[in-house]
């Protein structure tokens, strides 16, 4: 009966303080470990970031964001007076098309964005050519701020033509081939974006997520402790921005608690046996979590929405974060604006016992989204004996996804064993659409590191 499936599904959802701390250990030995060398399942990339701005950066950049759900091109002007700037900014849709197509499509698309940004704030020829700083976030393997091998596509993105190459001259040769006048200067992170613009109005930030269609985390790391650098002879405190890539924890499934949805989700994935991490807590695949659920409860064991048509649930990921996240938020005792979400979107009358079933699982997939995410951040404090510190986060799901934040501080003080009703001494603070500012300023770093002949 249903009251017996709640419970069941609660068994298999949820994860204790016992398993996250262990998690969490497990995670500082893969960060460790990626550090070390290539070729682990935390890539611990390089980013050729080397410090934190200090306030005194200036100029106008361009900063080009590829996220997962939008591309936005910024204009930012960072002012005489110390951590402030002036931002102009247009978001285009990522076309669901793009994703799967050709890396000349793909580049054509940001090439035309970008040039109809340019045409639209600028009369001809009022333009030297600008900087740019290009948030690309997905791995890719760096040996200067430059230039990026795709290491491979994460959220769902399976462009062909890409992986293996640096994107930076296919992006370039799109532009040049407009005649814009633009140059890049960076290839960053979203993380390594956020981190860098959340540490310019505030020095206590540390670190810098993203908890949205990905997840993923940046901090910065002394040269002196990766030992993968060794053999470039860098200062050993010489600070360097690292992009985890953390999504890709635990590939080999050693402490992850797995489910067989989570598994149907990897195998039909475009990369199967990647993003282990990733595809239990991020944007992309909450509401594909519950989509397969559901339809495992109505076919297999036949104890939700019997004798109705589910075919429109049938279709992988029709349902995305929006959709348990609506679910968790419905204000009605008797749960009516999810009755008639199902009804109108999906056209199954549901029952109360069942649209309480449906309640129960959206905060059971959103809560262990949260607490596992939590696991990053406290592998991170633990690996760099960070006591206290601000940490910037961004992402759709961060932001939107109901309870996310508090769900995530409760598992961290589990997690690293705060005192109760004490001030936490490390706290997940909304750094939003900061990784644009933290383009224009990593842009602005390098320029003055070119200058200044290092
Ligand atoms: C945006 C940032 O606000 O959030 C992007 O500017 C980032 O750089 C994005 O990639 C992540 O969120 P989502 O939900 O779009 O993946
Ligand atoms: C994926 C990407 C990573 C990005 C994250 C958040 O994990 O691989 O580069 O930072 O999503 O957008």
């Amino acid at each position: 009966n249903l009251l017996q499936e709640i419970e069941n599904l609660e068994n298999l959802f949820t994860v204790d303080a016992a398993k996250l701390k262990q998690i969490t250990d497990h995670f500082v030995g893969e960060l460790t470990a990626g550090l070390e060398k290539d070729g682990q399942n935390i890539p611990m990339n390089p980013t050729w970031v080397m410090g934190f701005p200090d306030g005194d950066e200036q100029g106008t950049f361009l900063a080009l964001d590829m996220g997962g759900t939008n591309l936005r091109v910024c204009e930012i002007t960072l002012t005489e007076e110390k951590g402030e700037f002036d931002i102009i900014q247009s978001k285009y849709r990522m076309p669901e098309e793009l994703k799967t197509g050709t890396a000349e499509e793909l580049w054509e698309y940001i090439a035309d964005c970008l040039q109809q940004f340019i045409e639209y704030h600028h009369e001809e020829g009022d333009l030297t050519a600008l900087p740019l700083g290009f948030t690309f976030s997905y791995p890719a393997t760096q040996d200067y701020i430059d230039h990026g091998i795709l290491q491979r596509w994460t959220k769902g993105f399976d462009i062909s033509g890409v992986e293996g190459e640096d994107v930076v001259p296919q992006f370039q040769a799109a532009l040049d081939a407009r005649k814009l006048p633009i140059k890049l200067a960076a290839l960053i992170n979203d993380t390594t974006g956020t981190m860098i613009a959340s540490a310019y109005t505030d020095q206590s930030m540390k670190i810098g997520c993203i908890f949205g269609t990905g997840c993923n985390a940046a901090y910065m790391e002394n040269c002196g402790s990766i030992p993968k650098l060794k053999h470039m002879n860098l200062p050993d405190d010489m600070p360097m921005a690292i992009n985890c890539e953390y999504g890709a924890f635990d590939n080999d499934h050693k402490v992850l608690p797995i489910t067989k949805y989570d598994t149907i989700i990897d195998e039909n994935s475009p990369r199967p046996g990647q993003q282990a991490f990733e595809k239990m807590i991020a944007g992309l695949y909450l509401g594909e979590i519950f989509r397969l659920v559901v339809v495992d409860l109505h076919e297999n064991k036949n104890i939700l929405f019997e004798g109705q048509d589910i075919s429109k649930l049938r279709k992988p990921y029709t349902l995305d974060a929006s959709f348990p996240a609506f679910i968790e938020e419905d204000p009605f005792e008797n749960l009516q604006e999810t009755h008639d979400m199902f009804r109108e979107k999906l056209g199954i009358n549901a029952t109360k016992p069942e649209l309480e079933l449906c309640r129960r699982l959206a905060e059971l997939i959103g809560t262990r989204a949260a607490r596992l995410s939590a696991c990053g951040v406290a592998a991170i404090c633990k690996k760099k004996n960070i006591e206290s510190c601000h940490v910037g986060a961004d992402g759709s799901v961060f932001t939107k996804y109901p309870h996310f934040k508090a769900r995530g501080a409760q598992a961290l003080r589990e997690i690293l064993d705060w005192p109760k009703g004490k001030k936490d001494p490390v706290s997940i603070l909304p750094s939003e659409d900061g990784s644009g500012v933290g383009a224009a300023l990593i842009a602005a770093l390098t320029l003055k590191r070119i200058k200044a002949g290092n």
